[in-house]
């Protein structure tokens, strides 16, 4: 009959005829200095990576300041055309942050949505929400016309036709108190009722499911303070 009681293996590394062996020892010199070895390296790795890897994701946490840019005095906008702006939306990189916001004064008669503060202007985004194409603001037909494959937006700058999967874009606008001059703000993002969403990517629809599908992005403003 074979012993069904297994013998239990001593933990000193002499009880275990180990070569090397010392009494008392229950890992081996030369396993010790490896864990030791492979430890050290392990630590130096995360020294070099961690603080690389934190450099690199810090920023995508970062809120963008709330910034306001002056676009010029009131009586420079109508409620029945665009004027085009240049304004920075990424500070520090130059010519190279700065994008084109269409600016026109609120017109009660169409734009329906909730006025407040930040909407007695309207500023749209040139960029456009099929691939982030600009767009080009034709005023013989107070129409927005996407060059890359035919987007169309209307004068509010809901979607007409072609493939954009949402209204274009819009910054917060105000009235300075101070200067009198109208400020564009931060970008924000609309779904097709014109409620406003923190900034997504073109091409992430935001009606219904869509706006738990395409989450916020994190370097934006936050929304405003009311
Ligand atoms: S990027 Fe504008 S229609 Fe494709």
């Amino acid at each position: 009959m074979p012993d069904r009681h297994r013998e239990t293996k001593s933990k000193y590394t002499l009880d275990r005829n180990m070569p090397g062996a010392f009494e008392g020892e229950t890992v081996t010199r030369r396993r010790f200095m490896n864990l030791a070895a492979n430890g050290a390296g392990a630590v130096a790795a995360l020294a070099f990576t961690l603080p690389a890897l934190g450099f690199a994701i810090a920023p995508i946490f970062k809120r963008q300041q709330w910034t306001w840019q002056p676009v010029g005095p009131p009586s420079d906008f109508t409620d029945t055309d665009y004027v085009t702006k240049i304004v920075n939306v990424v500070p520090g990189i130059g010519e190279a942050g700065n994008t084109v916001a269409y600016v026109r004064k609120r017109n009660p008669a169409i734009d329906k949505e909730p006025g407040d503060q930040y909407n007695q202007f309207v500023a749209l985004s040139d960029k456009c929400m099929h691939l982030g194409c600009p767009v080009r603001y034709v005023q013989a037909a107070q129409r927005f016309i996407c060059p890359c494959h035919g987007g169309v937006y209307d004068f509010r700058g809901m979607v007409a036709g072609g493939p954009p999967v949402r209204p274009l874009d819009r910054f917060y606008t105000r009235v300075n108190e101070q200067t009198g001059l109208v400020e564009v703000g931060p970008r924000y993002s609309v779904n097709n009722e014109l409620q406003r969403f923190s900034p997504r990517f073109p091409g992430e629809p935001i009606d219904g499911i869509g706006q738990y599908l395409y989450p916020a992005q994190f370097d934006t403003a936050a929304p405003p303070p009311h």
